[in-house]
């Protein structure tokens, strides 16, 4: 054959390959999520999320040095209430004391540097386990956006650098950012949790912080998972109401949306590589099904070609050290 163009030509070595390469993995591209307990000295595996644990505050610090250490910048925190603290309002939630807010000053002292993002949702202190207040079975919108506010300004106080809504309530960014700014947070984020779907893979998560809802489901707030479009409504809402960057969560079944958010906003757009996605790798490896490490770079690969300049994922760390 004689062919005008032979495509393999840039396949034929690792040096090729690498030199054009369209898409690089760097520590800079990841937010690391974190579990943390009330305690001392105790981390406990999460069943359903092999090699990931939950810590209590004092291993947190000492995870958060270790991070920096290895290049990762940013960690987003998840607290595990306890049950005599949840109730109906959440209101653990904006505790000046509570373990989210001494989480967040304790890193900040320890790291300063480190940029600390908090999650913004009622679940992990609701007694129902859903993201916001319950009256008749309903999950009310205007009653939970305010109690998202008080929780953002404790977080903003506590020395939170961004905070993550992740509760899919209506006008709750453009409520954040006026709480936020009259109480003088003029340098706090907003991380929004722009397009979030009602997913099943969730679940694991849901062990972490034992905040599974205790009735129905999270439909009515997080999005139909057969829609696109709607992604596009709610992430140019977010940016309007004063999101500084998008999510698009979860990542994998979704890296469509995740290239049409890139392709429609002007904000970095972030992706959670999420609980369900971490533990199926885990799982279909221990089986010698897949090669983790493969699993690992080819997926998160996939989710920054996809457009996610930020990703949320339980891999940071196993992603360092596979591409450094
Ligand atoms: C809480 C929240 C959830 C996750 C992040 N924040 C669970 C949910 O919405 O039910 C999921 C993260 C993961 O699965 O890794 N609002």
């Amino acid at each position: 054959m004689i062919l005008q163009r032979r495509n393999r030509i840039l396949r034929q070595s690792a040096a090729i390959r690498s030199m054009v390469a369209e898409t690089r993995l760097s520590p800079d591209d990841f937010i690391v999520p974190l579990f943390i307990d009330e305690g001392e000295n105790t981390r406990i595996e999460i069943p359903s999320m092999p090699g990931y644990y939950r810590n209590t505050l004092d291993l947190t610090v000492t995870e958060v040095k270790e991070l920096w250490q290895m290049g990762l910048k940013s960690v987003l925190l998840f607290i595990k209430c306890k049950d005599e603290w949840k109730d109906n309002t959440g209101k653990e939630a904006w505790n000046p004391d509570g373990l989210m807010q001494r989480a967040v000053k304790a890193i900040k002292d320890a790291v300063p540097e480190m940029l600390v993002m908090t999650d913004v949702a009622l679940d992990p202190y609701s007694s129902f386990g859903h993201d916001g207040i319950v009256e008749n079975g309903q999950i009310v919108n205007d009653p939970t956006v305010e109690a998202l506010v008080k929780m953002s300004i404790s977080h903003a106080k506590a020395g939170a650098d961004f905070v993550a809504p992740s509760d899919m309530m209506d006008g709750r960014i453009g409520a954040i950012r006026k709480g936020l700014e009259a109480e003088g947070y003029i340098n706090t984020g907003i991380m929004s949790y722009s397009a979030k779907y009602a997913s099943c893979f969730y679940g694991p998560f849901r062990d972490a912080l034992d905040s599974a809802p205790g009735f129905g489901d999270k439909k009515t707030y997080q999005m139909d998972y057969a829609n696109r479009i709607e992604a596009v409504k709610e992430t140019l809402m977010d940016v309007e109401e004063g999101a500084d960057i998008v999510m698009v969560k979860p990542a994998l079944a979704y890296l469509d949306i995740i290239r049409e958010v890139k392709n429609s906003v002007s904000v970095p757009v972030s992706a959670y590589n999420i609980s369900g996605e971490y533990a199926m790798i885990k799982a279909a490896a221990k089986m010698g099904w897949i090669n983790e490490d493969k699993a690992i770079l080819e997926t998160l690969t996939s989710i920054k070609r996809a457009g996610a300049d930020l990703i949320a994922t339980y891999f940071a760390k196993d992603a360092v050290r596979l591409i450094s």
